[in-house]
């Protein structure tokens, strides 16, 4: 028999799911978060950047703020830690954060190719990692979403294109381990969306004469908004996605597609 004064405290979870978003103070993240948040979610609103954490998440209801650079595992560690301890769940973890660097293959900076690695895959990785263990007790309710990039398929900056297909790779593996305690994985991949984002790679022309032409380019005719990116989010960390695991949805309008001949 074991009586009470002899049980191991443990933090009474919250009777509300968690979900982490990394880069949550950026264009998708704060819409990610707001969207989970109206979806019945404790979100906290995690980045490198504390500033644009606190703002975010004061604009969200229930939402909390915390710094969490996805490219220092101590800071990882820390974070998730808080955030469990805060808490006693973590449900559902987006990664979101992310970067793009200007240039090609001849052009591209080793320095950027390599921070752009560490922040898009290697950030997804420790992110995911440090949460396996808190996903595993959400059982069927854990789930994982990767912010990914049609690029994967179309190609564009070396090392962001890399990151972006390096994502799937990863998910599938996510998704074979997380199978096992019920819950799935999977990557949103939007086509290119008018937000601050962009102004990394060097586009050349202004942002708004790009993103005319992106939308003509596009079957559908427009580019995405960060609302379609976290609706599509919304669908893998719900019930109704609970089937569905390793895959690679498109947000992009049709541009994923080669162009009809
Ligand atoms: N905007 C687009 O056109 C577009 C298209 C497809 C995919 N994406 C992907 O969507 C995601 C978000 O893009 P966005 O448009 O919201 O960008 P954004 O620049 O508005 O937001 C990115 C956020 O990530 C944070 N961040 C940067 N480095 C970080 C780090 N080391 N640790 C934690 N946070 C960090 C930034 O502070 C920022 O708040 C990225 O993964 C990006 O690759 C964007």
């Amino acid at each position: 028999m074991i009586l009470s004064h002899e049980r191991k405290y443990e933090p009474m979870p919250s009777p509300t799911k968690v979900a982490v978003v990394t880069g949550g103070g950026g264009a998708f993240g704060s819409a990610i978060a707001a969207r989970l948040s109206s979806d019945g979610f404790k979100v906290a609103v995690t980045d490198a950047n504390p500033t644009r954490a606190a703002e975010a998440a004061a604009l969200i209801p229930g939402a909390f703020a915390c710094t969490l650079d996805v490219t220092d595992d101590k800071s990882v560690g820390e974070a998730m830690a808080w955030i469990a301890e805060r808490t006693g769940r973590i449900d559902t973890v987006v990664n979101n954060a992310g970067v793009a660097p200007p240039g090609g293959m001849r052009t591209t900076e080793l320095e950027d190719f390599d921070r752009t690695l560490s922040i898009n895959l290697r950030g997804a990785y420790l992110v995911t990692s440090a949460a396996m263990e808190w996903l595993a007790h959400s059982g069927s309710e854990g789930r994982v979403i990767m912010i990914g990039s049609r690029t994967w398929l179309s190609g564009g900056n070396p090392a962001y294109t890399a990151s972006k297909a390096g994502i799937v790779g990863l998910c599938r593996t996510v998704a074979q381990e997380i199978a096992a305690t019920g819950g799935t994985c999977n990557v949103v991949a939007p086509g290119p969306v008018n937000t601050g984002f962009v102004d990394g790679m060097g586009m050349g022309e202004t942002r708004e004469s790009n993103f005319e032409r992106y939308a003509a380019q596009t079957p559908l005719q427009r580019v995405a908004t960060p609302a379609d990116v976290a609706a599509a989010t919304s669908f893998f960390a719900g019930q109704d996605s609970s089937f569905i695991t390793g895959e690679v949805l498109h947000v992009a309008g049709g541009l994923q597609l080669a162009p009809r001949l």
